[in-house]
């Protein structure tokens, strides 16, 4: 590990270049990650807070809305209940292979029912009868147990209908910063905050 060293190259951040509105710059920067064709340009690790222990791991973006990022999970699981007692969480974009990353911090807020009934039908019907299959994030005997549960919800499935679980929707997380990162040569790295003050962006440079 000691050995392993890359020098960063690929771009710059450069107050000139970069534009007033987070989100406008955000979506520019997705859009370069979506055409680099990495895989899962959406993933982010959302990290929440348990008590006063932190708690991370991967979810995915699927709606950047004027002024909130959304994605969808269990509401029971630990994260969904972590969110329902403190919305405090931040997510962070790992788009490593454009040297770049982008640190979301903010409010989580559940979403309309309306809307995470829309999403959820738009879901392929094997991933809509496993959010009815799995208690995300609680204890389960053996592999065999869960698919049992699998086979006895798509049981389930062929005489009622598939409808969304209450316990399985979005969360929309609206921020008071954006942090974007580019790698720059000699680890003198670009970074540039954007703080949510009064209703407008504030724009400041962070050392590396
Ligand atoms: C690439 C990737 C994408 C994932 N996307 C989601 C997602 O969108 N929603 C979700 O609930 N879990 C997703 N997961 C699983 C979570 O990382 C996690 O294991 C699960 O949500 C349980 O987390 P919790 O016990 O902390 O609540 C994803 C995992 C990976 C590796």
């Amino acid at each position: 590990m000691k050995d392993l060293r890359q020098d960063y190259i690929k771009g710059e951040l450069i107050e000139d270049n970069i534009s007033h509105d987070p989100f406008t710059q955000f979506r520019r920067w997705f859009t370069d990650a979506l055409n680099s064709k990495i895989l899962e340009p959406n993933v982010m690790i959302l990290s929440s807070i348990d008590g006063y222990k932190p708690d991370s791991r991967i979810v995915l973006l699927k709606d950047l809305r004027k002024d909130e990022f959304v994605f969808f999970t269990n509401y029971n699981s630990h994260k969904g209940q972590q969110l329902k007692n403190n919305p405090n969480c931040s997510l962070l974009f790992p788009w490593v292979e454009l040297e770049r990353q982008v640190i979301v911090r903010g409010k989580a807020t559940i979403i309309s029912s309306e809307e995470s009934e829309n999403y959820f039908k738009s879901r392929p019907i094997t991933s809509q009868i496993g959010a009815w299959a799995s208690s995300q994030s609680r204890p389960i005997k053996s592999r065999l147990d869960l698919d049992n549960q699998l086979k006895e919800a798509e049981q389930n499935f062929k005489s009622n209908p598939l409808n969304r679980p209450p316990h399985w929707g979005g969360f929309a997380v609206a921020p008071y910063q954006i942090e974007f990162w580019q790698g720059r040569p000699n680890r003198l790295h670009d970074r540039i905050l954007f703080t949510l003050e009064n209703k407008s962006w504030a724009v400041s440079r962070l050392q590396p």
